[in-house]
Parts: structure tokens; C-alpha cells; sequence
């Protein structure tokens, strides 16, 4: 096999595992393996460029970043769809086609997913073009990151038309929603509200990478164009299973109204176990030619309608408005309600989420409350019954001391939250901060979980991170349930922690705003620690993505003696307190500089000759432009860059001289 099979081969065998894993909900291969064959594929790509192509698995991962979204006209409208809350408004739709069309008619009941549309192109069974509803004239061009959702085929499978759109419903599950949830919380970034919302914010993020990274999935519900294979609806969307899209199979043929209507009913009662938000069903007539023969509204299809379901809402009694204390010192109100069942499940709490929301609602302990359970996963509180308030009710106070530690909270000027600045001595702070610096993403001890954190915490044998590394294993034996091979077990997670590269030391510290991807940001920056505790807030803004909010907690966290104090201790136990070789600067010869690799070379692989910019100062980039301070340029590089280059008098530069130039500056 010569490397492009080999690379075509790879290709072919990472497309159906995504489609067995991503589609069809049945893995064929372990994690480990499907990440062995795409990093071979993502390396001899890298080595190989005249082999690049856009619809390769490899692009799934993203990388490309858009400024400004392209807004591109809609080939056909996409109209939204007339709504009934009722049978008998569902009874009146079915008259009225019939009225349209004096034949049977065979409709189509499919989910109504709760999410965002999408319309796919595809032309020679590669997705071409991805475009957001925007105002149904026109949308949004979001190709580059509808490219990393790995449940959209890239390339088709199987006898597909050369050219069609079709349409679907990006969204988020349950599963995860709650997981990024998770993620954020610990990276202590404000958590997402509702599954919809978060899915359509996630479109329009400019670094596809971090689109890549958010758990977004797509049904696919409505094929168009003039190359259909099909005269009815369902067998499409048959086709288009085949082809590899993700078509639901709840979806059924129903022959009259009361079939759709067994069908609404139905579903009504089994949403609640779905693993994702539906918010009601769409009837769609089956035949394409009595779709046609029906025509649309200036608004919508007429051969179509949504069944809404009610929101489901309870009234119950407010308790009592506790605070919750999170790991930066967020303060929550949350509301205690008589237990009420909705949507299936019993609600006891509701988040009332900061000082605002409850002055807005005005909500005071005692009242009578309704309850809704909508796209948010956390019910909320939507109404306030206040007829029935007692006369002597008072407006409710936030608190202005913490409950775990009685310290002054403080509410800087653009936050919404109150924080307990007790970062030291506040047992859920401690505690939160312990668990997150233990985390898989932070130091990722294993032996160590949030129990055992507890208990050292409750023994008083920790009261500070370091202290961890300074537990024996004497100390830790007479822990309740801790047996001599789990103390054994701990302490040789500790002591393999120590090797956890810099940048994941620095995101287990825990700072307030400083996640994954800023911590490696900083941590490849400053290259070591006390390069970045020696930043100024004008330092850290200079930094590339590094805005006012960051840069500000960063000075905030490090200006506290005690946090130095952790860190000091922290590199005292020989944890990595600066970048490993691979990222370490070798000089700045390369600062302020553009570079783009192109070709293929004798010396270097270009992943190598990439690296070595970045080690030198120099940023890589993937096109030329004018800004490109230079090419450095190896065979078989494409004619129209080269062309590009001399266009733009953009110096292209061999190998060799870019390793002469690089010697010349450093020595
Ligand atoms: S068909 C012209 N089918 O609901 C027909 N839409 O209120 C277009 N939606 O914009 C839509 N699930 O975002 C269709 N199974 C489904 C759907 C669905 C969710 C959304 C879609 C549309 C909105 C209309």
C-alpha cells in the first residue's frame, strides 16, 4: 500500500466507525483505537498536504476560524410551520387539506426536535454548504463548523443524487448538555440555561475547534431539490438513512387524523424518557405531488403543521430561599418547594439564579408559585401568585454574609452574582477547589475521589491543595474504608500527578475564568510560572484572546500572598511549573512574524517545520494574505499559491534557507 491508499484507507475505515458510533448509536471499535487510526490519518496528511481534502475525517476536529459569518440567500425558503395546541385544531387542518386536495391522504408524524434548522448541501455526495435558518431568505454560512458535528456525513454512502439539500434540527442531549455543564462549572465559566439556545450560540462560535468540543448532534427531516429519488416523503428519508444521515426512528405513517392523533398522544406521555428535548410533533402530508398540489402560505407549507405540547407547569409553595456557595464563591439563591411532580419528575428546587432574577419576579418565601419545565433541563420558577400574598409579606433581602462562613460578600460593578471572597476558609470553596484540582482534566489523580476529599477535609488532615502532597501513608490508613492498597493507590496517583504537564497545573489551580483553553493559551505564552505571576493586567491583555475579565482575575488570583504561597509549595513538591520541551521558546527570532508551510520537504516533516516557528516566536497560518510575512515553500507546493505569493510579493523561502535564516538570528 503507497501512502495515499493508506490514507484513503483510513479515511474509509474512520467514516463508518463515526457512522456506527455517531449514527447508528453502536460502536465497532474502542475510543483508543478510532483516536490511533485518526491521529496516523491526521499525521500522514500533515506529511503528505497534496493529499488534503476538506471532507477527510481529520476536519472533523476543526481548526478554522471565521471572522464574520457569511450570510448566503436560501436556494428554497425555510418557512417555519403553522402551530395547533389541540385535537380539535388538529381535526380542522386535516378538513382543510382535504378541502385542497379530494383524495386520501397518508401523513407523516415525526418529533419536533428542540433545537436550531440547519439546510445541508451536498453535490457529489460531499456536504458543500451548511446554512442557518436566519430571517428564511437568507442565513447564515456556518460550513466550517456543521463540519465538526460528527453525526453530519461529510461523504455520502450509497446511490445519493449528485445535488440536493436537506434539513434538519441541530441539538444538544441531555447526556450532553449536562456533561458540558459539568466541564464549565469546574473551569468556574457560567453554566448554559437550555439545550436550544446553547446549540445556536454554539453554531456561531469563530474557532470551530471549540464548536468541535460541544456535544451538538442532528436529525435530518426534509429533502429537497429537483433530483429527489422518491415520490413520497418517508421513503426519502429512507434513502437518506441509507446514505448515512441520522434520520430518526420514531417516525411513522399514519393513514387518517386519528392515527396522528393516537400518535400525539402517544408522545405526549413518552417524551420524558427521550434522551433529548422534543417540544411537540410536525404532521407532514406523505406525497410530494399533493405537497405540490397544496402549495404554501406566504408563511408556510400548507401540507404541514406542528402539535405543540403545553409546557408543563405546577403550582406549588415557595419554602424557602436557600444560597449555594460554588468553588469560586458564586452565591445561588435557590428556591425550596413543597415537592410537586412535572414532567414526570418530582420537583423540589428551582434555580433562581442571582439578586436580579429575584427582584424581577419578586418572590418572597411563602408565596404561591408556578413551576415550568421547558427547554431547561433545571425547572424555573415562572409566575408568582401574589393575590394570595399575605399583607404583611416582605420583599425578600439577598443575603449580605455567607452562609458557610459569615463573610461579607462583595458584587463587583457588571456581575450578576455575589461572591463569598473567603477563597482560603470557606468549607465549599475548599472543598470545590480540591475536587477540581483532583479532576480528570485537571491533575487527574487516580485513587483520589471526591469522597475521600471530604473526608481528609472533615479529619482536618488537608486544609490547603499542597498539603495532598505531603499525606503519608500512615496518616492514611486509618481512614474509614481506606484499605492499605487504596492509601498505596493514592499515593502513587500523587506522586504520577507530578508529571502533568504545566498548563493542566495551571488550570487545576482553579482560577476564575482561566478554563482548558485559556490555561494552555497563557501557559504557552509565558512559558513558566513565575513569568506569568509576574504579569501586569496590560501584560496579560496583550496576550492573543486574553481580554479585560481574564487578565483581571489572573492579577487578582496572584496578587493574594496565600495563592503564591500554593504555588511556591506546589513547585516545592517538583509539580511542572513550566511548558515541557516540545513547547519551549528557543528564541523570539520569529516574533510578530506569519508563516505559511506549503510543499513537502527533505529535512523536516511540516509538523516539525511548524513547530519550530512556534519555538522561535512565529505564528503559523494557513493562507497567504498580506499579512504573510513569508512562505517557506517545498515541493510539489500548489501553482496557485506560488502564484498567490508573487501576487502579493510575499517572499517564498527553501527549506534550507529557512533553517540558515533562523541559525543566523539565534547565534
Ligand atoms: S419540517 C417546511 N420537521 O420546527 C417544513 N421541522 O416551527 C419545515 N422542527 O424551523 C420544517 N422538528 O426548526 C420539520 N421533524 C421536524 C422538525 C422541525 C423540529 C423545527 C424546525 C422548523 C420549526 C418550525
Amino acid at each position: 500500500m503507497n501512502v495515499f491508499e493508506r490514507i484513503q484507507f483510513l479515511r474509509t475505515e474512520l467514516r463508518q466507525h463515526n457512522h456506527s458510533y455517531y449514527v447508528l448509536d453502536k460502536p465497532t471499535i474502542s475510543d483508543f483505537e478510532f483516536d490511533k487510526l485518526l491521529e496516523e490519518l491526521i499525521s500522514l496528511e500533515s506529511e503528505n498536504p497534496e493529499f488534503f481534502d476538506t471532507h477527510s475525517p481529520s476536519q472533523r476536529v476543526g481548526g478554522e476560524v471565521t471572522k464574520n459569518f457569511n450570510t448566503v440567500k436560501h436556494q428554497y425558503p425555510m418557512l417555519s410551520l403553522g402551530n395547533t395546541y389541540s385535537e380539535e385544531e388538529l381535526r380542522e387542518f386535516d378538513k382543510r387539506i382535504h378541502k385542497l386536495v379530494e383524495e386520501q391522504i397518508e401523513y407523516v408524524c415525526e418529533l419536533k426536535y428542540d433545537g436550531v434548522s440547519i439546510s445541508l448541501t451536498y453535490e457529489n455526495g460531499q456536504l458543500t454548504q451548511a446554512l442557518t435558518r436566519g430571517d428564511g431568505t437568507q442565513g447564515d454560512n456556518v460550513t466550517t463548523n456543521v463540519k465538526t458535528i460528527k453525526s453530519i456525513p461529510l461523504q455520502l454512502q450509497g446511490n445519493f443524487p449528485s445535488f440536493f439539500e436537506i434539513r434538519g434540527e441541530i441539538f444538544i442531549p441531555h447526556a450532553g448538555f449536562k456533561a458540558l455543564n459539568a466541564d464549565r462549572e469546574q473551569a468556574g465559566l457560567e453554566t448554559f440555561a437550555n439545550t436550544r439556545n446553547t446549540a445556536s450560540g454554539s453554531l456561531k462560535i469563530q474557532d470551530s475547534k471549540e464548536v468541535a468540543e460541544r456535544p451538538l448532534d442532528c436529525f435530518l427531516y426534509h429533502m429537497l431539490g429537483k433530483q429527489t429519488p422518491y415520490d413520497l416523503h418517508y421513503e426519502n428519508l429512507e434513502a437518506a438513512k441509507s446514505w448515512g444521515f441520522k434520520v430518526p426512528s420514531e417516525t411513522e405513517c399514519c393513514k387518517d387524523i386519528d392515527a396522528v392523533i393516537r400518535f400525539v398522544k402517544k408522545w405526549d406521555k413518552l417524551r420524558h424518557d427521550l434522551p433529548y428535548d422534543i417540544d411537540g410533533i410536525v404532521i407532514k402530508v406523505n406525497s410530494l405531488r399533493q405537497q405540490e398540489q397544496m402549495g404554501f402560505t406566504a408563511k408556510s407549507p400548507r401540507w404541514a403543521i406542528a402539535y405543540k405540547f403545553k409546557a408543563e407547569q405546577a403550582l406549588t409553595t415557595l419554602n424557602e430561599i436557600t444560597y449555594q456557595v460554588g468553588r469560586t464563591g458564586a452565591i445561588t439563591p435557590v428556591a425550596n418547594l413543597e415537592p410537586v411532580l412535572l414532567a414526570g419528575t418530582l420537583v423540589k428546587r428551582a434555580s433562581l439564579h442571582n439578586a436580579d432574577q429575584i427582584a424581577k419576579l419578586d418572590i418572597r418565601e411563602g408565596d404561591k408559585v408556578y413551576v415550568e419545565k421547558g427547554g431547561e433541563i433545571i425547572p424555573k420558577i415562572v409566575w408568582v401568585e401574589k393575590q394570595d400574598r399575605d399583607l404583611f409579606s416582605q420583599p425578600t433581602v439577598f443575603i449580605t454574609e455567607c452562609p458557610e462562613c459569615t463573610s461579607e460578600l462583595i458584587r463587583t460593578e457588571g456581575d450578576a452574582k455575589h461572591y463569598c471572597p473567603n477563597s482560603e476558609n470557606c468549607p465549599p470553596q475548599i472543598k470545590g477547589k480540591f475536587e477540581h484540582f483532583i479532576s480528570r482534566k485537571a491533575m487527574n489523580i487516580d485513587g483520589l475521589g471526591p469522597e475521600t476529599i471530604e473526608l481528609l477535609l472533615k479529619k482536618r488532615m488537608v486544609q490547603s491543595i499542597p498539603d495532598l502532597y505531603e499525606l503519608k501513608i500512615n496518616d492514611l490508613l486509618p481512614l474509614e474504608r481506606m484499605a492499605e492498597k487504596s492509601a498505596e493507590n493514592l499515593l502513587k496517583g500523587l506522586e504520577a500527578s507530578k508529571q502533568i504537564p504545566f498548563e493542566r497545573v495551571l488550570f487545576a489551580l482553579g482560577i476564575r475564568y482561566v478554563g482548558e483553553t485559556v490555561a494552555k493559551k497563557l501557559a504557552k505564552h509565558y512559558q513558566h510560572m513565575q513569568a506569568l505571576l509576574d504579569a501586569t493586567q496590560e501584560d496579560l491583555e496583550n496576550v492573543e484572546e486574553i481580554g479585560e475579565k481574564i487578565a483581571e482575575s489572573v492579577v487578582f488570583y496572584f496578587a493574594d500572598e496565600s495563592n503564591r504561597n500554593i504555588v511556591q509549595r506546589l513547585a516545592k513538591h517538583a509539580l511542572q511549573m513550566e511548558v515541557g520541551d516540545e513547547d519551549k521558546a528557543v528564541s523570539n527570532a520569529l516574533e510578530g512574524a506569519s508563516v505559511v508551510v506549503s510543499g513537502v520537504f527533505k529535512q523536516f516533516s511540516r509538523t516539525e517545520l511548524k513547530k519550530i516557528i512556534e519555538q522561535h516566536g512565529g505564528k503559523n497560518v494557513g493562507s497567504i494574505t498580506k499579512k504573510t510575512t513569508f512562505v517557506v515553500a517545498g515541493e510539489n507546493m500548489g501553482p496557485s499559491k506560488r502564484q498567490k505569493a508573487e501576487d502579493l510579493a510575499i517572499p517564498l523561502i527553501t527549506e534550507e534557507e529557512f533553517i540558515q535564516k533562523l541559525a543566523n538570528a539565534v547565534c
